[in-house]
Protein backbone atom coordinates (compact mmCIF):
# COMPACT_ATOMS: atom_id res chain seq x y z
CA UNK A 1 0.00 0.00 0.00
CA UNK A 2 1.46 3.27 -0.90
CA UNK A 3 2.03 5.99 1.13
CA UNK A 4 1.13 9.66 -0.12
CA UNK A 5 3.56 12.06 -0.56
CA UNK A 6 1.68 15.24 1.34
CA UNK A 7 2.93 17.83 -1.58
CA UNK A 8 0.48 20.64 0.73
CA UNK A 9 2.31 19.90 3.82
CA UNK A 10 5.58 20.09 2.17
CA UNK A 11 4.63 23.10 0.75
CA UNK A 12 3.62 24.93 3.82
CA UNK A 13 6.31 24.02 5.32
CA UNK A 14 8.87 25.45 2.99
CA UNK A 15 6.54 28.35 3.22
CA UNK A 16 6.91 28.98 6.06
CA UNK A 17 11.00 28.38 6.09
CA UNK A 18 11.13 30.93 3.05
CA UNK A 19 9.02 33.04 5.08
CA UNK A 20 11.66 33.20 7.86
CA UNK A 21 14.47 34.07 5.19
CA UNK A 22 12.42 37.28 4.33
CA UNK A 23 11.87 38.45 8.28
CA UNK A 24 16.16 38.38 8.08
CA UNK A 25 15.94 40.06 4.78
CA UNK A 26 14.24 42.68 6.02
CA UNK A 27 16.68 43.15 9.04
CA UNK A 28 19.02 43.96 6.54
CA UNK A 29 15.86 46.65 4.66
CA UNK A 30 15.61 44.30 1.82
CA UNK A 31 12.18 42.98 0.53
CA UNK A 32 11.97 40.44 -2.44
CA UNK A 33 10.30 41.99 -5.43
CA UNK A 34 8.16 39.27 -8.01
CA UNK A 35 6.72 40.88 -10.83
CA UNK A 36 3.97 38.67 -12.55
CA UNK A 37 3.09 39.76 -16.31
CA UNK A 38 -0.16 38.46 -17.29
CA UNK A 39 -1.54 38.98 -21.38
CA UNK A 40 -5.10 38.02 -21.70
CA UNK A 41 -7.86 36.67 -19.96
CA UNK A 42 -7.23 33.14 -19.52
CA UNK A 43 -9.01 31.80 -16.53
CA UNK A 44 -6.73 29.11 -15.63
CA UNK A 45 -3.64 31.41 -15.57
CA UNK A 46 -5.98 34.09 -13.62
CA UNK A 47 -6.49 31.52 -11.12
CA UNK A 48 -2.53 30.58 -10.49
CA UNK A 49 -1.44 34.47 -10.56
CA UNK A 50 -3.99 35.37 -7.96
CA UNK A 51 -3.01 32.31 -5.88
CA UNK A 52 0.78 33.35 -6.60
CA UNK A 53 0.39 36.64 -5.52
CA UNK A 54 -1.94 36.35 -2.08
CA UNK A 55 1.31 33.27 -1.43
CA UNK A 56 3.96 36.20 -1.97
CA UNK A 57 2.22 38.37 0.46
CA UNK A 58 1.92 35.97 3.34
CA UNK A 59 5.72 35.03 3.38
CA UNK A 60 6.68 39.02 3.05
CA UNK A 61 7.49 38.69 -0.79
CA UNK A 62 6.38 42.05 -2.76
CA UNK A 63 4.32 41.01 -5.74
CA UNK A 64 2.94 42.73 -8.49
CA UNK A 65 1.10 41.68 -11.04
CA UNK A 66 0.77 43.87 -14.55
CA UNK A 67 -2.11 42.74 -16.78
CA UNK A 68 -2.25 43.03 -20.15
CA UNK A 69 -5.42 43.03 -23.15
CA UNK A 70 -5.62 39.97 -24.76
CA UNK A 71 -4.55 41.79 -27.99
CA UNK A 72 -1.65 43.51 -26.33
CA UNK A 73 1.75 43.99 -28.76
CA UNK A 74 5.05 41.88 -28.37
CA UNK A 75 6.89 44.96 -28.47
CA UNK A 76 4.59 46.75 -25.64
CA UNK A 77 4.99 43.39 -22.90
CA UNK A 78 9.15 43.88 -24.50
CA UNK A 79 9.47 47.14 -23.09
CA UNK A 80 7.66 45.95 -20.17
CA UNK A 81 9.91 43.65 -19.55
CA UNK A 82 12.84 46.11 -20.12
CA UNK A 83 11.14 48.42 -17.28
CA UNK A 84 10.96 45.57 -14.69
CA UNK A 85 15.07 44.43 -15.84
CA UNK A 86 16.18 48.23 -15.38
CA UNK A 87 13.74 48.13 -11.53
CA UNK A 88 15.48 48.04 -8.53
CA UNK A 89 12.68 47.09 -6.60
CA UNK A 90 12.10 43.80 -8.75
CA UNK A 91 14.19 40.85 -8.20
CA UNK A 92 12.11 38.13 -10.01
CA UNK A 93 9.76 38.40 -12.88
CA UNK A 94 7.37 35.87 -14.91
CA UNK A 95 5.32 35.83 -18.08
CA UNK A 96 2.34 33.79 -17.68
CA UNK A 97 2.35 30.76 -19.93
CA UNK A 98 0.54 30.38 -22.41
CA UNK A 99 0.87 34.02 -24.00
CA UNK A 100 -1.46 34.92 -26.99
CA UNK A 101 -0.03 33.93 -30.27
CA UNK A 102 0.93 37.32 -32.12
CA UNK A 103 3.71 37.22 -29.02
CA UNK A 104 6.54 35.45 -29.59
CA UNK A 105 7.54 33.28 -25.95
CA UNK A 106 10.78 32.60 -26.87
CA UNK A 107 11.74 36.32 -27.22
CA UNK A 108 9.77 36.96 -23.74
CA UNK A 109 12.09 34.79 -22.29
CA UNK A 110 15.18 36.12 -23.66
CA UNK A 111 14.16 39.27 -22.86
CA UNK A 112 13.98 38.81 -19.15
CA UNK A 113 17.36 39.45 -17.20
CA UNK A 114 19.03 35.66 -16.76
CA UNK A 115 19.36 37.20 -13.00
CA UNK A 116 15.60 37.82 -12.41
CA UNK A 117 14.26 34.44 -14.43
CA UNK A 118 12.95 33.14 -12.05
CA UNK A 119 10.91 30.43 -14.14
CA UNK A 120 14.65 29.66 -15.16
CA UNK A 121 13.80 29.74 -18.52
CA UNK A 122 16.42 31.72 -20.17
CA UNK A 123 18.65 29.90 -22.42
CA UNK A 124 21.46 31.07 -20.25
CA UNK A 125 19.93 29.72 -17.51
CA UNK A 126 19.04 26.24 -19.08
CA UNK A 127 21.98 25.95 -20.38
CA UNK A 128 24.14 26.18 -17.03
CA UNK A 129 21.62 23.01 -15.80
CA UNK A 130 22.45 21.28 -18.90
CA UNK A 131 25.98 21.51 -18.43
CA UNK A 132 25.45 20.80 -14.59
CA UNK A 133 27.23 23.99 -13.65
CA UNK A 134 27.66 24.79 -10.06
CA UNK A 135 27.08 27.69 -8.36
CA UNK A 136 23.49 29.52 -7.95
CA UNK A 137 20.89 29.61 -10.88
CA UNK A 138 17.08 29.70 -11.10
CA UNK A 139 16.00 26.01 -12.53
CA UNK A 140 12.14 25.72 -13.62
CA UNK A 141 10.06 25.23 -10.32
CA UNK A 142 7.73 22.19 -10.47
CA UNK A 143 10.60 20.00 -11.27
CA UNK A 144 12.76 21.81 -8.81
CA UNK A 145 9.74 21.42 -6.24
CA UNK A 146 9.61 17.62 -7.18
CA UNK A 147 13.41 17.15 -6.04
CA UNK A 148 12.77 19.10 -3.13
CA UNK A 149 9.68 16.38 -2.25
CA UNK A 150 11.77 13.73 -2.76
CA UNK A 151 14.38 14.67 -0.90
CA UNK A 152 11.82 15.34 2.15
CA UNK A 153 10.55 12.09 1.68
CA UNK A 154 14.18 10.38 1.82
CA UNK A 155 14.64 9.02 -1.32
CA UNK A 156 18.01 9.36 -2.99
CA UNK A 157 17.84 9.29 -6.47
CA UNK A 158 21.54 8.65 -7.24
CA UNK A 159 21.94 5.10 -9.20
CA UNK A 160 18.12 4.68 -9.44
CA UNK A 161 16.64 4.46 -12.88
CA UNK A 162 13.73 7.35 -13.11
CA UNK A 163 11.32 7.32 -15.78
CA UNK A 164 9.91 10.87 -16.63
CA UNK A 165 7.18 10.27 -19.30
CA UNK A 166 6.60 13.96 -20.96
CA UNK A 167 9.56 16.46 -22.87
CA UNK A 168 8.13 19.63 -22.03
CA UNK A 169 10.45 22.85 -21.31
CA UNK A 170 8.84 23.32 -18.13
CA UNK A 171 8.88 20.02 -16.76
CA UNK A 172 10.25 16.57 -18.18
CA UNK A 173 13.19 18.71 -20.04
CA UNK A 174 14.42 20.41 -16.85
CA UNK A 175 13.17 17.50 -14.71
CA UNK A 176 15.45 14.67 -16.44
CA UNK A 177 18.34 17.18 -16.25
CA UNK A 178 18.03 17.78 -11.98
CA UNK A 179 17.72 13.94 -11.89
CA UNK A 180 21.27 13.44 -14.22
CA UNK A 181 23.11 16.39 -11.95
CA UNK A 182 22.15 13.87 -8.88
CA UNK A 183 23.80 10.66 -9.71
CA UNK A 184 20.29 9.50 -11.57
CA UNK A 185 19.53 7.26 -14.90
CA UNK A 186 17.04 9.00 -16.34
CA UNK A 187 14.86 7.97 -19.18
CA UNK A 188 12.96 10.39 -21.10
CA UNK A 189 10.16 9.03 -22.95
CA UNK A 190 7.64 11.15 -24.82
CA UNK A 191 4.53 10.47 -27.49
CA UNK A 192 6.96 9.02 -29.83
CA UNK A 193 8.17 6.26 -27.41
CA UNK A 194 6.58 3.06 -28.99
CA UNK A 195 4.67 1.47 -26.29
CA UNK A 196 6.22 -1.38 -25.77
CA UNK A 197 9.43 0.53 -25.12
CA UNK A 198 7.30 2.43 -22.70
CA UNK A 199 5.85 -0.53 -21.05
CA UNK A 200 9.35 -2.03 -20.73
CA UNK A 201 11.18 1.25 -19.29
CA UNK A 202 8.15 1.98 -16.73
CA UNK A 203 8.34 -1.64 -15.56
CA UNK A 204 11.83 -1.28 -14.48
CA UNK A 205 11.74 2.05 -13.27
CA UNK A 206 12.43 2.94 -9.13
CA UNK A 207 11.05 6.13 -9.68
CA UNK A 208 8.16 7.40 -12.36
CA UNK A 209 7.64 11.35 -12.79
CA UNK A 210 4.70 11.58 -15.65
CA UNK A 211 3.81 15.22 -16.64
CA UNK A 212 1.71 14.42 -20.22
CA UNK A 213 -1.50 16.02 -19.65
CA UNK A 214 -2.88 12.62 -20.54
CA UNK A 215 -5.81 11.71 -17.91
CA UNK A 216 -5.09 7.88 -16.25
CA UNK A 217 -2.14 7.40 -18.79
CA UNK A 218 0.39 5.05 -16.45
CA UNK A 219 -1.71 2.21 -14.49
CA UNK A 220 -0.64 0.29 -11.80
CA UNK A 221 0.01 -3.21 -13.52
CA UNK A 222 2.30 -1.18 -15.55
CA UNK A 223 4.66 -0.52 -12.68
CA UNK A 224 7.59 -2.34 -10.49
CA UNK A 225 6.36 -3.13 -7.45
CA UNK A 226 7.58 -0.09 -4.90
CA UNK A 227 8.23 2.24 -7.74
CA UNK A 228 7.89 5.95 -6.25
CA UNK A 229 5.18 7.86 -8.14
CA UNK A 230 5.20 11.54 -8.81
CA UNK A 231 1.84 12.93 -10.85
CA UNK A 232 2.16 16.06 -12.58
CA UNK A 233 -0.70 15.67 -14.42
CA UNK A 234 -3.96 18.70 -13.38
CA UNK A 235 -6.82 17.06 -15.73
CA UNK A 236 -10.18 18.43 -15.22
CA UNK A 237 -12.72 15.85 -16.38
CA UNK A 238 -16.20 16.33 -18.04
CA UNK A 239 -18.08 15.63 -14.64
CA UNK A 240 -15.83 18.73 -13.29
CA UNK A 241 -13.55 16.45 -11.05
CA UNK A 242 -9.34 16.79 -11.22
CA UNK A 243 -7.39 14.00 -11.50
CA UNK A 244 -3.76 13.44 -12.59
CA UNK A 245 -1.90 11.58 -15.41
CA UNK A 246 -1.26 8.24 -13.36
CA UNK A 247 -4.30 6.23 -12.54
CA UNK A 248 -4.37 6.59 -8.90
CA UNK A 249 -6.77 3.63 -7.90
CA UNK A 250 -4.71 0.76 -9.25
CA UNK A 251 -1.15 2.84 -8.87
CA UNK A 252 -1.68 3.44 -5.25
CA UNK A 253 -1.37 -0.57 -3.93
CA UNK A 254 1.65 -1.33 -5.77
CA UNK A 255 3.46 1.99 -4.99
CA UNK A 256 5.57 2.84 -2.03
CA UNK A 257 5.08 6.32 -1.99
CA UNK A 258 2.82 8.14 -4.47
CA UNK A 259 1.94 11.84 -4.80
CA UNK A 260 -2.06 12.64 -4.90
CA UNK A 261 -3.97 14.88 -7.18
CA UNK A 262 -4.31 17.39 -6.33
CA UNK A 263 -2.49 18.09 -3.56
CA UNK A 264 0.84 16.85 -4.59
CA UNK A 265 2.77 18.36 -6.72
CA UNK A 266 0.25 20.76 -7.39
CA UNK A 267 1.31 22.84 -4.30
CA UNK A 268 4.90 22.71 -4.28
CA UNK A 269 5.09 24.80 -7.87
CA UNK A 270 4.34 27.90 -5.85
CA UNK A 271 6.27 27.34 -2.95
CA UNK A 272 9.35 26.75 -4.62
CA UNK A 273 8.63 29.85 -6.93
CA UNK A 274 8.91 32.00 -3.92
CA UNK A 275 12.01 30.09 -2.48
CA UNK A 276 13.30 31.11 -6.32
CA UNK A 277 12.09 34.79 -5.42
CA UNK A 278 13.89 35.04 -2.50
CA UNK A 279 17.12 33.78 -3.33
CA UNK A 280 16.93 35.81 -6.17
CA UNK A 281 16.52 39.15 -3.95
CA UNK A 282 19.31 37.66 -2.35
CA UNK A 283 21.61 37.27 -5.21
CA UNK A 284 20.85 40.87 -6.10
CA UNK A 285 21.80 42.46 -3.11
CA UNK A 286 24.88 40.39 -2.31
CA UNK A 287 23.82 38.25 0.82
CA UNK A 288 23.82 35.01 1.90
CA UNK A 289 20.71 33.19 2.15
CA UNK A 290 20.80 29.56 5.19
CA UNK A 291 19.36 26.47 2.94
CA UNK A 292 15.47 26.58 4.03
CA UNK A 293 15.32 22.98 4.95
CA UNK A 294 18.14 23.78 7.61
CA UNK A 295 15.81 25.76 9.45
CA UNK A 296 12.74 23.85 9.54
N1 LIG B 1 2.02 28.48 -16.75
C1 LIG B 1 1.84 27.29 -16.14
N2 LIG B 1 2.91 27.00 -15.38
C2 LIG B 1 3.79 28.01 -15.51
C3 LIG B 1 5.08 28.28 -14.96
O1 LIG B 1 5.67 27.52 -14.19
N3 LIG B 1 5.64 29.46 -15.33
C4 LIG B 1 5.05 30.31 -16.20
N4 LIG B 1 5.67 31.43 -16.52
N5 LIG B 1 3.86 30.08 -16.72
C5 LIG B 1 3.23 28.94 -16.36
Amino acid sequence: MGKLIDGKQIAKDLRAAVARQTEKLATQGITPGLAVILVGDDPASEIYVRNKERAAGKVGVNAQTIKYPTDASEAEVLAKIAELNADDSVDAILVQSPVPSQIDEHKVQEAIDPRKDVDGFHPENIGRLYANREGYYPVANTPRGIMTMLQHEGVDVAGKHVVVIGRSILVGRPMAALLQGANATVSLLHRYTPASLTELLVSEADIVIVATGVPGLIKGSELKAGAVVIDVGINRLEDGSLVGDVDFESAEPVASLITPVPGGVGPMTIATLLQTTVELAAQHHGVALEDPWQTI
